[in-house]
This record gives structure tokens, sequence and C-alpha cells, in this order.
């Protein structure tokens, strides 16, 4: 047992000197502006550095676009000159243009200094240029190894893909095994493989009569030892090479009694909360919980969305009660709970704010859904590792509220402007096609997402045990 924890320490140490790229140029560029803030603030206003006539300041600049931690009060700080300080463009070439408008080639990123002091970016992205170099790389040599099972294996249902469609609330596990396991990242040699899949399915098995929820946790503990006899690849790292992916939340438990595969495995979850333990933020991944849906709506664009907010959905919470207790009645924050009488699909189609509100997990598939139908998610889930973090620039297409904030919520989206509710609009549709499972897969879908937050955590994988002969003689 001892083994896997020390292969914990010295795998996350790695893991963390890998992803030094995108945490470098992060933090620097971060220091960058500050230094820039504090350099314009010190020469605006003292008298050191500036000559009387600069001193005088604009009237103060509009209220920060998404800054909604709750209130409209923000911090008391003096305004900085806006005149030179608020607005810093930076124009970078990008040769390629992720999703549609290819031929714009050249993408202008603003990064907007408030009064406050924060620079808000309004890009769907946290870093458009490193995730399209990156992405390309990806593609190109990123190689999974499944763990092969034979069609006649009395757990094939299980183990293998499933033949037909996935469809409803839990389809994007059945779909990323469905189509990484026809897609050209899988390999046969396993000494080419940057990671390992495990093939079981929580879902089918929590299905199954011989195993059901009661013998999961078992039924994962004999899978891993039998592949730590039969391979000598789970002993070389623990497991750290190895992930599986889950969308229902019973998933969690089903690692309790294998736990090199909770500490050591790369999760891939839906029920992304780092409030719990058992999810390692950074370590494992969220994966998108997108209900499948055929009908493709024609009025995305709409700009009769007339309700200002809408939630549906059954009181399984304390913050859905809260959000009962206070939002029962209102006229504009609509709130229903029980079966619905109208069309979801209208609904989402007529507001302006979509809600997701925590219910059992952190994780539903109301944000796949509202942006399915190009409505803004609005979320209410405490402690939810959003799908794509580590990519999407979430405060640029979403709302994220505190679920202490509930009885600010209506004042939290009237403050926001038309024009700022604009871009929240345009970048809904921006990232849409994140969130969509195609067979086969689609550039930049949710299947390439996933497998790109795979391959920024590929390198726990200790250089010294791969593919040597001491993998061999372990
Ligand atoms: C906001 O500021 C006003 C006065 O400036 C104050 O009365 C109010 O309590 C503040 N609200 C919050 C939430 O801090
Ligand atoms: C593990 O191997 C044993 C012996 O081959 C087999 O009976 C059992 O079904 C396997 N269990 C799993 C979960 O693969
Ligand atoms: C992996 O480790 C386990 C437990 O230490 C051991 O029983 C097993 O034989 C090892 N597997 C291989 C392939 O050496
Ligand atoms: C909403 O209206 C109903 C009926 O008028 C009332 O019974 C209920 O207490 C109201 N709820 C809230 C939260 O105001
Ligand atoms: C659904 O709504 C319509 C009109 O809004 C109403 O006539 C009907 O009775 C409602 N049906 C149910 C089952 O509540």
């Amino acid at each position: 047992m001892a083994r896997p924890v020390i292969a914990l320490y010295q795998f996350s140490r790695r893991r963390f000197s890998d992803s030094l790229r995108i945490f470098f140029f992060f933090p620097t560029a971060l220091a960058l502006f500050s230094s820039l803030t504090i350099f314009f603030y010190i020469s605006s206003t003292s008298s050191l550095f500036a000559r009387p006539h600069h001193l005088r300041l604009q009237p103060p600049p509009p209220p920060p676009p998404f800054s909604f931690r709750g209130s409209r009060n923000v911090s008391r700080r003096p305004p900085v000159s806006p005149k030179k300080a608020d607005v810093l463009q930076v124009a970078r070439s990008s040769s390629a243009d992720c999703g549609g408008n290819g031929g714009r080639g050249r993408s202008t990123q603003i990064l907007q200094l408030q009064p406050n002091g924060n620079f808000v970016n309004n890009e769907v992205f946290h870093d458009r240029d490193i995730f399209l170099e990156d992405y390309k790389a990806m593609k190109r040599g990123f190689k999974i190894y499944v763990y092969p099972h034979r069609r006649d294996h009395p757990f094939a249902n299980a183990l293998l893909p499933v033949t037909f469609e996935p469809g409803g609330n839990y389809a994007s596990e059945s779909y990323f095994k469905k189509v990484l396991m026809k897609s050209h990242f899988t390999t046969k040699d396993p000494y080419k493989a940057d990671l390992f899949f495990l093939p079981f399915s929580i879902a089918r098995l929590r299905h199954d009569d011989r195993v059901g929820v009661g013998g999961i946790q078992d039924f994962i503990r004999d899978y891993i030892f039998n592949i730590s006899q039969k391979y000598p690849y789970w002993n070389r790292t623990g497991g750290a090479d190895h992930f599986y992916a889950a969308c229902h939340s019973i998933g969690r438990s089903a690692m309790e009694k294998a736990d090199a595969v909770r500490f050591n495995a790369i999760q891939v979850v839906c029920s992304a909360s780092y409030f719990l333990s058992g999810y390692i933020p950074h370590k494992d991944a969220c994966l998108p919980q997108i209900w499948p849906r055929q009908e493709n709506p024609s009025n995305l664009d709409s700009s009769k969305r007339t309700k200002l907010a809408f939630f549906a959905g059954s009181i399984n919470s304390p913050v859905r009660e809260r959000l009962l207790q206070v939002w029962a009645n209102d006229s504009e924050i609509v709130v229903h709970f029980g079966r619905l009488n109208t069309s979801y699909a209208d609904e989402l189609l007529n507001s302006k704010f979509c809600l997701h509100v925590k219910g059992f997990e952190v994780n539903t598939a109301r944000i796949a859904d509202s942006i399915y139908y190009g409505c803004v998610p609005l979320i209410i889930a405490n402690h939810y590792d959003l799908p794509f973090a580590d990519i999407l620039n979430w405060k640029s297409f979403s709302v994220v509220v505190a679920t202490l904030d509930i009885p600010l919520l209506k004042s939290i989206l009237k403050s926001i402007s038309s024009q700022e509710y604009k871009t929240l609009r345009e970048n809904v549709l921006k990232i849409r096609k994140h969130f969509r499972w195609n067979t086969p897969p689609v550039d930049y879908d949710a299947f390439y997402m996933v497998m790109y937050e795979l391959w920024l955590r590929r390198s726990s994988i200790p250089p010294l045990l791969l593919g040597t002969s001491s993998a061999h003689s372990q």
C-alpha cells in the first residue's frame, strides 16, 4: 500500500513541473500586468512622477464587465487613469483558428484593466495560441494503450464500447470510450503509449445484475489486481499513467477498494467537485455531462429572449431549496420545480440566462443544455471544477454565482449591461462545439477537448521507467 502513496508524491511533482509551460506563462504575464498597473497607478496619482496636468483623472470608467462577485460594491480603490491603462490590446497573429471562422487569421486579445485593478479577459480561451499549438501536437503524437478484452469475456458488456448510440444523462462516459477506441489515438504497442486506458464502464456495471451498485468496488479492485498480474504497466507507475472515464457519481465510491486508482490514476469524471475527497484537481479532469440532443435549434441567435432567467428541476438539495425559497414567485427569475408543462427547449431558447443549480452533485447536464440552446449559463454550484477549465475562460461565457449570493441573483443579473450580455452570448455560440459528442469525432468537440485535458496530464509518466528494460524487469 505504501508504494502507490510514494508513487503519488513522486509523480505529482513531475506532473507539476511538466505543466510548467502553461503555469509559467500565465503568472509571468500576470506579474507583468500587475507591475504595469502599479506603475500607472503611481504615475497617475503621485506628484513624484507626474506633472500636474497628468493628474487630471477622467470620469470613472463604466462598471467592470464580468465581475459579479455578489454585489455592486466594488472596492473603493481610486480609479486608475483610464486614458492609457484601461485597454491593452494584444494583437497576435494566429495561423489557425479553432472553429468556423478560419479566414480571420489574426485575433486580437483584449485585456481590460478595471477600476479595481483587475484585468478582465473577454476571450473564450485563456491563451488561444498556446492551446492551438498544443492541440496540434496532441493530435499528432498522443498515444493511448487500451487494455484489450475479448468479445467473449464474461464482462465484455462493461469492458468493450457500446454498439448503440449513447443517450441520456450519463452518455458522456459511453461516448468517450466508443469514440476513443475507434480513434487514431489508440496504439497496440504499450511502449509507444503515453497513457493507459482502463476500459471498465461504471454505468454498465451499475446495471449489471452480477455486479450492481454493491459489487462495483470489488469488481474494480479485482480488475486492477488482474491487470497488475498480467501486465507490467500498472506496477511500474502505481497507476499514475492510467485513466478511466465515468459520468455517474457512483464512480467516486467505486474506487474505494482501489486506493491507487483514486490517488494515482487520472480520473475523468463528471462529478468533479474539489470539495469532496476522491477528486483531486489538476490530477483528475472534469468530463462534461452532456445529454445528446438531435434536434437542431434554428433560432439560436434569436433576440427575443424575453425571460431573464430560467430553472427547471426537482428539489433535491439545500441549494435548490434556497433558490425556491427566494425566487419561487418571481416573474423575471422563473424557477420551476416538478414536471415542466412547456417545452424545455423553448424555455432555454426564450431565456437570457439558464440556471445550473447544484443538486445531489455539482454536475448536471444543464450547463451543456443551456449552451446547446444558446443561453448563457448561470452556475450555482460551489466547488465545481468546471469542464475544460484548463482551456476555456468560463467568465467570458457564463456567470458563476456563489450559493450564498442567491438572494442577490436579480441584482447581479441586472448589473450586466446589454453590451456585456451580448459578449457573453456571442461567446456561448463560440464554445458550443466543445460541448458536443460526435461519432466520428469533429475537431474541438467534447472528445478532442477531453483528450487534450488528458494530454496535459500525460507527463505523469516518469521518464526513467519508460520503455526501458528496467520496466520489463520490475
Ligand atoms: C454597499 O454600499 C452601500 C453604501 O455605499 C452600503 O450601504 C451597503 O451595505 C453595501 N453593500 C454591501 C453588500 O456591502
Ligand atoms: C480477474 O481474473 C479472474 C481470474 O482470471 C476472473 O475470474 C475475474 O473475473 C477477473 N475479474 C475482473 C474484474 O476482471
Ligand atoms: C505487481 O505487483 C503486485 C503486488 O506487489 C505483484 O503481486 C505482481 O506480481 C506484480 N506484477 C508484475 C507483472 O510483476
Ligand atoms: C408563493 O406564492 C404562493 C401562493 O400565493 C405562496 O403560498 C407562497 O408562500 C409564495 N412563496 C414565496 C417564497 O413567496
Ligand atoms: C399546462 O398549461 C396550460 C396553460 O398554461 C394549462 O391549460 C394546463 O392545464 C397545464 N397542464 C398541466 C398538466 O398543468
